[in-house]
């Protein structure tokens, strides 16, 4: 299991201040919406000038053509990981990973499945079914399409390797590792359940970033998912 650090602060250098603090760790950085809006290409290459692999957190939804131009640009960029929504649909994915096998070198690409920000009741409304069955049948899709795996909460991780087995890869985020306050944040857990969910990698933001000493919380939750 890999720790991948949300970069989700006010500032660029409140940023780039914690990815030098973590600098030579075996972590990955997260880059998300706001930081990647305002600081754009230049920062993202920085983090992988610094020797951080990095995953790039735009969850791109749009036409299927429109999403191929974007990931393309996106896998350009040099990082190793991208993300789109699996209600795109098949189409969509199918697109975005026939003009990347074009690329000499292409980043993983997940779907996102249920926000883990969503309750069941909140998801049920919009998609009209539960999250369960929902990312069961985005599972398949987004295998069938050829894409390296899913973002989900923990609680869905061990059930889409079930249907799209061992080497699909499932990421995780809502991770709190001290048990603290869940933030937005619905359908969380912490690293014991992770690790029996085998999430592939667990992000973690706010744990972080708003701990009294970053270095030590990520180097606690290191040692907890040796
Ligand atoms: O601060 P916290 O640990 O809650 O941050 C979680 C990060 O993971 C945020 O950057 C959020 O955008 C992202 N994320 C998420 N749920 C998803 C996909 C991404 O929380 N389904």
């Amino acid at each position: 299991m890999k720790l991948c650090v949300a970069l989700d602060m006010e500032t660029k250098k409140q940023n780039l201040d914690l990815a030098m603090k973590l600098k030579g760790l075996d972590i990955w950085l997260k880059v998300g919406l706001r930081s990647y809006l305002r600081d754009g290409a230049c920062f993202v290459k920085s983090l992988k000038n610094m020797g951080f692999k990095v995953f790039l957190d735009l969850k791109i939804y749009d036409i299927p053509n429109t999403m191929a131009d974007a990931c393309e640009v996106c896998a350009d960029l040099g990082v190793d990981m991208i993300n789109l929504h699996a209600s795109s649909g098949k189409k969509a994915m199918v697109a975005v990973m026939e003009r990347l096998s074009r690329l000499n070198s292409k980043p993983l690409v997940l779907s996102v499945s249920a926000l883990t920000s969503f309750s069941d009741d909140e998801f049920s409304e919009i998609y009209g079914m539960s999250i369960n069955s929902a990312v069961r049948n985005m599972a398949i899709f987004t295998q069938n399409a050829g894409l390296d795996g899913m973002v989900c909460s923990v609680f869905e991780s061990a059930m889409i390797k079930d249907v799209a087995g061992e080497n699909f890869i499932t990421l995780t985020p809502g991770i709190r590792p001290f048990g603290k306050s869940s933030d937005d944040q619905v359908r969380v857990a912490n690293l014991e359940m992770a690790k029996s969910q085998k999430s592939d990698f667990i992000v973690v933001g706010r744990p972080i970033y708003e701990a009294k000493d970053p270095l030590k919380a990520t180097f606690e939750i290191l040692k907890g998912i040796e």
